[in-house]
């Protein structure tokens, strides 16, 4: 069946199956005891440090996290300790694109309208996206194939299926993972998912 015709019947439908998905994990993120959610985000984050698109990254693209998401501070640490080049995006609602700019301290960081630090436009330069190696990309609800919900704005979306090279990562707590994720044509997968699993499963 064409793609098109299929989507103007269903389009509707798969975007308020994504909002429930997203209310609901959103929900539960919120609900996750703090030493609970240290300990995942300690065992994602050693996940990440050995693999192998982290030891090659140069550059490596993260988020300065809310509350509610994953702490990316150890990664942060670390990426400053093995001497990486972090970037962190700053988003421009007007065309829903994303700029990237070096993270090089909190004193060049303004809140967003969304609430999330970003960097100051009037203090950095920006990044040329072709330097990036690596992204992790933050998000609400993931499967353990890739697909991914974000906050809505399609903004990653939009960066990633400019720069199909750059490599994706998502460190994805246990709350997040789903088995389902209804994906509408623009989605991009995420490349790689470290996700955290209990020892004993039931
Ligand atoms: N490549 C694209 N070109 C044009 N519009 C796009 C593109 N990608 C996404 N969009 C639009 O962005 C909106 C939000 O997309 P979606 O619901 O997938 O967000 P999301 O993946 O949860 O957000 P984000 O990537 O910001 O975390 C949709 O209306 C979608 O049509
Ligand atoms: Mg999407």
């Amino acid at each position: 069946m064409d793609k098109g015709f299929f989507y103007s019947i269903f389009g509707g439908v798969f975007i308020s199956m994504k909002k429930e998905i997203r209310n609901r994990v959103l929900q539960k993120l919120k609900q996750i005891p703090a030493e609970e959610k240290t300990f995942q985000e300690s065992e994602l984050s050693q996940k990440l440090f050995h693999s192998a698109v982290w030891k090659r990254a140069e550059t490596v693209s993260l988020t300065l996290s809310l509350s509610h998401e994953l702490n990316t501070a150890e990664i942060i640490n670390q990426g400053l300790v093995e001497g990486k080049k972090l970037v962190i995006p700053r988003c421009q609602p007007a065309n829903r694109t994303m700029t990237f700019y070096p993270f090089t301290d909190r004193s060049s960081l303004i809140r967003s309208s969304f609430g999330v630090l970003e960097p100051d436009p009037d203090v950095l330069t920006p990044v040329d996206p072709e330097e990036i190696d690596l992204i992790i990309v933050p998000g609400i609800a993931f499967t353990s194939s890739g697909q991914r919900i974000g906050h809505g704005g399609g903004y990653y979306d939009r960066f990633l299926a400019k720069h199909p090279d750059i490599e994706t990562v998502s460190l994805v707590l246990q709350e997040q993972l789903v088995k389902e994720i209804p994906t509408e044509v623009h989605d991009i997968n995420i490349k790689q998912i470290y996700q955290f699993k209990k020892e004993s499963s039931s």
